[in-house]
């Protein structure tokens, strides 16, 4: 039993500001910092830390940051797959943190090289995984054939259309749930999201096209999401936002780890929803991310 994460890795260099600054002006930041990223490998790193057996397929360029990456999955017992590659550098996200929340701009650079070549080279991977979970800092195509050969072994298929890119009409016959946010949800339907009705249009809207489950991240006010006909919403926990930086990744990893170890999906919704609280109170992506007792401690005392 285990759960396959295919994606990106990044580095993140990241900085708080009191405000975003004009197009050619300069503002002081704080909280200068470069730390392990990206949405595949936060992922991994959330199953592992939440309890979940996870293997990663990705690819990181032969460099420094590539090398700090691979360690940081080593780290946390998440195994890697996939190649180092010698022409590419590895991913690199510049992030800027402002009250709470961020923005981001991605340089793809090995990424990219997760292609369905790889996939298919690696395609044994799938024959031990339950879940295969997979995000949009790879390519399209990549996503499809991973999809497709997830479907012929009987894995679900959980996809997290971020950054947002059109889905090709094939890949929605094998998503079992989709995770977008509030802004990849309006992009994907055309809906603008601003309240619970909305969200709940945009949920129906993307479940018309096919796909089983569809689960809307709604930030501090927490997530949307469907059981069959059924629309079901839960709220965020209240705590001290510092840098949502990967909340969503942490969310995805949870909700995965407690669908595979049997529990019901409401339950599932409630860890993933705890977790994300806690990420959200400390700052960087994956080293944000917390255990599995630290989601059970949180969710007894609140
Ligand atoms: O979801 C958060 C992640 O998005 C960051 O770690 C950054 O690398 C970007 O990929």
């Amino acid at each position: 039993m285990s759960i396959l994460v295919i994606g990106s890795l990044n580095m993140d260099i990241s900085i708080t500001t009191a405000r975003i600054p004009n197009m050619g002006e300069t503002v002081t930041g704080t909280a200068f910092s470069t730390r392990p990223g990206g949405k595949g490998g936060n992922q991994a790193i959330a199953v592992s830390r939440l309890g979940g057996n996870v293997d990663f397929l990705g690819v990181v360029g032969n460099d420094m940051y590539g090398e700090i990456l691979r360690k940081n999955l080593q780290d946390n017992r998440v195994s890697f797959y996939g190649n180092v590659s010698a022409n590419t550098a590895t991913g690199a996200a510049v992030i800027t943190v402002c009250d709470g929340d961020n923005c981001i701009i991605l340089n793809s650079g090995a990424n990219d090289l997760v292609t369905p070549e790889l996939i298919t080279e690696n395609a044994w991977l799938f024959q031990k995984a339950d879940y295969v979970v997979m995000q949009l800092e790879i390519p399209i195509e990549t996503v499809l054939t991973a999809a497709k050969l997830a479907k012929e072994n009987d894995c679900k298929v959980i996809v997290n259309p971020a950054p947002y890119k059109p889905l090709p009409k094939e890949l929605l016959n094998y998503i079992d749930i989709l995770i977008p946010n509030e802004h990849e949800a309006s992009l994907l339907t055309g809906i603008p999201i601003s309240n619970r009705a909305s969200a709940e249009s945009a949920l129906t809207a993307i479940r018309n096209t096919g796909i089983d489950t569809v689960i809307i991240t709604l930030g501090s006010q927490g997530s949307i999401y469907n059981i069959h006909e059924n629309i079901f919403f839960c709220e965020a926990r209240k705590t001290k936002c510092v840098d949502t930086t990967a909340a969503g990744d942490t969310y995805i990893g949870g909700l995965t780890t407690m669908l595979e170890k049997g529990h019901s999906f409401a339950d599932a919704v409630a860890f993933a929803t705890a977790a994300a609280a806690i990420t959200v109170s400390g700052h960087g992506a994956a080293d944000s991310i917390p255990t599995f007792d630290e989601v059970e401690r949180f969710m007894t005392v609140k």
